[in-house]
């Protein structure tokens, strides 16, 4: 058979991201991925500036296309279609993306296809290990946290999800407590070294309850009471108080997704898949002590664990081309009426 060449875009966030996937007899391989971030733009606002976001991806999606076919060594005529991510996220940046895809698509005659930003990092495990449907995903992010289990590459069920803040959000928000750089959570991390996770008892929001869901809130405002009461008695933290509280925070953030992930195990594994495989994929699979305890999880259940390299677990278009290559497989494509939705629920 023919291999599949598809270009793919990603713009839904804080990061230009274009890359050409290759893909044969079931395989997917990355050819190039080009990643252009925008972390200096935003530091004097505390968070992503949407209009911001949308002038920069429009001013860098080119730049990122034309590096990613020259890292590949190909060009546009090389290609067999366009995948670019159409939703959820900022809708500027999505705008962007979309409208940068269908221009290329008019000028080329390639066919174009829309891509969920969130079933690319749900398919990120089958680009980097090649893992057989189904499988259970763990997706979390700084924007989302859900378990899904994935049937196929338009086949997902939402087991459960974060009742409020994602994560890496909640990482992000006590990082800025705690005056550590954004985004927070390699800060965390490395703060948490060395750390007493057991000095400040913080709380494990909805662990136990019968379902897979998620909360995240409660224990940022727990962290932010503890800073409080060091600063009223002490005037200030220590080196070792933040340390402990970043030992503390991350401790319960693992306790309270190794718990859910037990749940939504059972839940999965009810369905006796034929090849029981956990897997994880977002910018908060990062965390090593996350991983390790998750993989720890899936282990004593029996299940195999997979975790995708860092730089495709946090954005980047490399899956958006892989996920674009399975629904073009599917037969899907797409047409100049493809809109941009900030809202896309898998
Ligand atoms: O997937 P991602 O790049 O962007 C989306 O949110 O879609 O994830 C970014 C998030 C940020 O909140 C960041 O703080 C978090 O991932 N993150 C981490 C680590 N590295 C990045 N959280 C915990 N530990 C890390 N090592
Ligand atoms: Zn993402």
């Amino acid at each position: 058979s023919d291999p599949l060449i598809l270009l793919g875009l990603e713009s839904s966030c804080d990061d230009t991201a274009a890359a050409v996937v290759r893909r044969l007899d079931g395989r997917s391989e990355v050819l190039s991925s080009v990643v252009i971030g925008q972390s200096g733009l935003h530091d004097a606002f505390g968070g992503v500036v949407p209009e911001i976001a949308a002038r920069a991806h429009a001013e860098k999606l080119d730049v990122a296309v034309r590096q990613a076919l020259a890292e590949a060594g190909l060009s546009l005529s090389d290609m067999d279609g366009v995948a670019v991510t159409a939703g959820p996220g900022l809708i500027g940046g999505v705008l962007s993306g979309v409208m940068c895809a269908k221009g290329i698509c008019a000028a080329t005659g390639l066919p174009l296809i829309g891509v969920n930003h969130l079933a690319g990092h749900a398919l990120t495990p089958r680009l980097t290990d090649g893992i057989a449907y189904s499988y259970l995903m763990l997706l979390v992010s700084g924007g989302h946290c859900q378990f899904l289990i994935v049937r196929g590459p338009e086949d997902f069920s939402r087991l459960g999800g974060t009742i409020d803040d994602a994560p890496g959000e909640a990482f992000d928000k006590v990082a800025r407590l705690l005056g550590l750089a954004q985004p927070g959570g390699p800060g965390i991390e490395a703060e948490a070294h060395g750390g007493d996770a057991k000095r400040f008892s913080l709380p494990r929001p909805l662990i136990d309850r019968d379902d897979c869901n998620l909360s995240f809130s409660g224990l940022k405002t727990a962290v932010l009471r503890t800073r409080d009461t060091l600063v009223q008695e002490f005037g200030g933290l220590t080196r070792a108080d933040r340390a402990d509280l970043c030992a503390g925070f991350q401790q319960a953030v693992c306790d309270v997704l190794a718990d859910r992930m037990r749940r939504a195990l059972r839940l999965y594994l009810g369905e006796n898949p034929a090849q029981p495989c956990v897997a994880v994929a977002g910018g908060v699979a990062a965390n090593m002590q996350i991983r390790a305890r998750l993989e720890q999880v899936a282990g004593e259940a029996g299940a195999r664990f997979v975790a995708p390299p860092l730089k495709l677990c946090t954005d980047n278009a490399a899956m958006i081309a892989h996920a674009g290559a399975e629904l073009f497989e599917t037969g899907l494509r797409h047409d100049m009426t493809l809109s941009a939705r900030p809202r896309w629920p898998l």
